[in-house]
């Protein structure tokens, strides 16, 4: 497939894991690609790896004028702007130990996720908007988190900034689509990311446990993101595509009813 060719598409965070797969989708399907991440160093060695369609670009999803100037350079440098995919999020240890529940949370954590997560989101669309419609429309894909759909223990402003996001993609969708752009958003369930390969053993148990299919990898959002982002999908707007292995759509009493019809069977074959 060639979906891209004649494309230019930014990807924050694109230096690693979803965003470094979707990167390396897009110029395999004739694109080109700004790699846009904090990393910067991250960023130019992924680009170097690609070729030339690739163009390394640090910045922080949490500065409007780093964001108006990663729109700029790119525009500068490939000549226009067809695809945004709003990627990165703050997802350092700091954060994470930070981000607990509504009473616990340092305000300085709730400022940043926000910042990065969701305000950096929004300006990415401010400032490529008018690119896209420049170029006769486009696509722009955000990613979510399954975390957007439901409450947890912990992380409340990862959780709510990722369900601010979906807000955010319609109200995109609903204000663009006479410009030809399309906006969408991915909700990944568990993905084996290089920051989650090690992972605690615990947790990541608990999860395959209720999760229905094995584990994602970056490359099977990335399948999903350039579905987004490419023409093919011309007629999606709006949407939020959860793709999380069957995680989020059965009965949530699934893995403890497993193990009770397992027990049931093996005290029934006792008593035989
Ligand atoms: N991995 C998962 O299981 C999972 C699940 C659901 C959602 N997600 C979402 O997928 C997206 C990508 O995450 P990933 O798992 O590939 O993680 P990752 O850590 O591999 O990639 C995130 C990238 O974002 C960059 N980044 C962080 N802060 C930034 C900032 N202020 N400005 C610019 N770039 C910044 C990092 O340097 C990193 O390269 C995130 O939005 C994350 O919330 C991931």
């Amino acid at each position: 497939m060639n979906r891209f060719t004649g494309k230019v598409a930014i990807v924050t965070g694109g230096a690693s894991g979803i965003g470094a797969a979707v990167c390396r989708r897009i110029v395999a399907e004739g694109g080109k690609v700004a790699v846009a991440d904090l990393n910067g160093e991250r960023a130019a060695a992924l680009a170097k790896e690609i070729g030339s369609a690739a163009l390394a670009v640090q910045f922080d999803a949490a500065e409007e004028e780093s964001i108006r100037n990663l729109v700029a350079t790119t525009v500068k440098h490939f000549g226009s702007l067809h695809v945004l995919h709003n990627n990165a999020a703050d997802i350092s240890a700091a954060i994470q130990v930070g981000d607990t529940n509504a009473v616990d949370i340092d305000m300085a954590v709730w400022d940043r996720v926000m910042n990065v997560n969701l305000r950096g989101y929004l300006v990415g669309c401010k400032y490529a908007i008018p690119h896209i419609a420049a170029a006769g429309g486009g696509s722009i894909v955000n990613t979510a988190s399954g975390a957007g759909l439901q409450g947890d223990l912990v992380r409340i402003a990862y959780g709510t900034s990722k369900g601010a996001i979906m807000s955010l993609t319609r109200y995109v969708a609903t204000q663009h689509a006479h410009q030809n752009i399309r906006c969408n958003a991915v909700a990944p369930g568990l993905v084996i990311t290089p920051a989650l390969k090690d992972g605690d053993p615990g947790l990541i148990g608990i999860l395959k446990r209720h999760t229905l299919l094995e584990f994602a990898q970056p490359e099977e959002i990335a399948s999903m993101v350039a579905y987004l982002a490419s023409d093919e999908s011309r007629y999606v707007t709006g949407q939020v595509l959860t793709i999380d292995g069957g995680l989020s759509i059965h009965n949530p009493m699934i893995a403890d009813l497993q193990d009770y019809m397992t027990q049931a069977g093996a005290a029934a074959q006792q008593n035989k």
